[in-house]
């Protein structure tokens, strides 16, 4: 018989919004959005440990991560542990490397590929969809890192629609070391927000990217204003990072999610390296990193337990 797995080693991916479009206010107090995600190789590392008193503990090496039911992975694994009536619990290890509070979705991938891990080391067998639920109550932007890869986002920006062609790209993650508050910045957002029926820039992009030649300039983050207006001191900032992204030939630059992470996105690894180069000459912290399709996102993700499974099968 195969032995019980007790410890898992996971990848817990950053995010990026390629596109956010804020369509209105919604009557559930969040807001309607239509954003383009992309999933990144930028990734924490996440270890779950199987412990047989039902306890649920977090240690993390970044001092700004909050370890108890502040952090979502712990309400994750909590709240799962409650709907499967579950009596093991879990020692979760997190290395962080994704920007706290930095619009890169870090605190929902860790609550997802938690959810994601537990569902295989105690065996659950819920899987994507039997975990959506679940994401859905925990935040957001849980629900897309269940799926990963380039994916349309809808209504709360929970409702996930992956897309074809995947897009591949290097990137380089400019991170501003600005921790900003979703909840201000979508505030803020509401003093100038006029409610409309549809905005187009996604699907313009889409269908231009369809046809193979992908007008990044289609594409906007409709929360920036706001995330600077929230946070004046970073205008400077952003305005070199903007210039120098430029004069390095990126296709799309554009700050992620609520901010204040920036990126810029570039076809081949030389344009990144050069970016990434003349950010650090100026002093700011930048990543170079790529985006990661859907399929190699289910992979790391999902598939080591199905080839166990498999493998267990062919020894019986
Ligand atoms: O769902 P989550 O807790 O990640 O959202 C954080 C905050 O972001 C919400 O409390 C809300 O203020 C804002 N938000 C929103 N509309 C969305 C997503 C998030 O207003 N579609």
């Amino acid at each position: 018989m195969e032995p019980a797995v007790t410890v898992l080693r996971l990848e817990s991916h950053a995010k990026v919004n390629l596109g956010l479009e804020v369509l209105g206010l919604r009557q559930d107090g969040y807001h309607e959005l239509r954003t383009l995600f992309q999933s990144l190789e930028l990734h924490d590392d996440l270890e779950l440990r199987a412990r047989r008193d039902g306890r649920v503990t977090l240690r993390c090496d970044h001092p700004a991560v909050p370890l108890d039911e502040e952090n979502l992975a712990v309400r994750a694994a909590r709240e799962l542990q409650r709907l499967a009536g579950e009596k093991r619990g879990v020692d979760i290890r997190l290395v962080k490397r994704i920007p706290v509070a930095g619009g890169m979705g870090g605190g929902s991938s860790n609550a997802a590929t938690t959810l994601i891990g537990l569902d295989r080391l105690w065996k659950l067998g819920l899987g994507p969809d039997g975990l959506q639920p679940l994401a859905r109550r925990l935040g957001a932007d849980v629900p897309y890192f269940l799926v990963g890869g380039t994916a349309l986002g809808l209504a709360r920006g929970d409702e996930i629609y992956p897309v074809l062609p995947q897009l591949r790209a290097h990137l380089v993650v400019v991170d501003p070391e600005r921790p900003l508050s979703t909840p201000a910045v979508f505030r803020r957002l509401d003093a100038s927000l006029t409610p409309r029926e549809n905005g187009t820039s996604i699907f313009r992009f889409l269908s231009s990217h369809l046809a193979g030649r992908p007008a990044f300039g289609a594409l906007v983050n409709e929360l920036e204003a706001a995330a600077l207006e929230e946070a004046p001191d970073l205008r400077d900032k952003v305005a070199a990072i903007r210039g120098i992204l430029r004069s390095a030939g990126a296709s799309l630059l554009s700050m992620s999610g609520s901010g204040a992470t920036y990126f810029g996105l570039f076809d081949d690894a030389a344009g990144a390296v050069a970016g990434q180069a003349a950010l650090e000459a100026a002093g700011f912290k930048a990543y170079r990193t790529r985006t990661v399709s859907l399929d190699r996102y289910r992979r790391g993700a999902w598939a080591p337990a199905e080839a166990r499974r498999r493998g267990a099968l062919r020894k019986d």
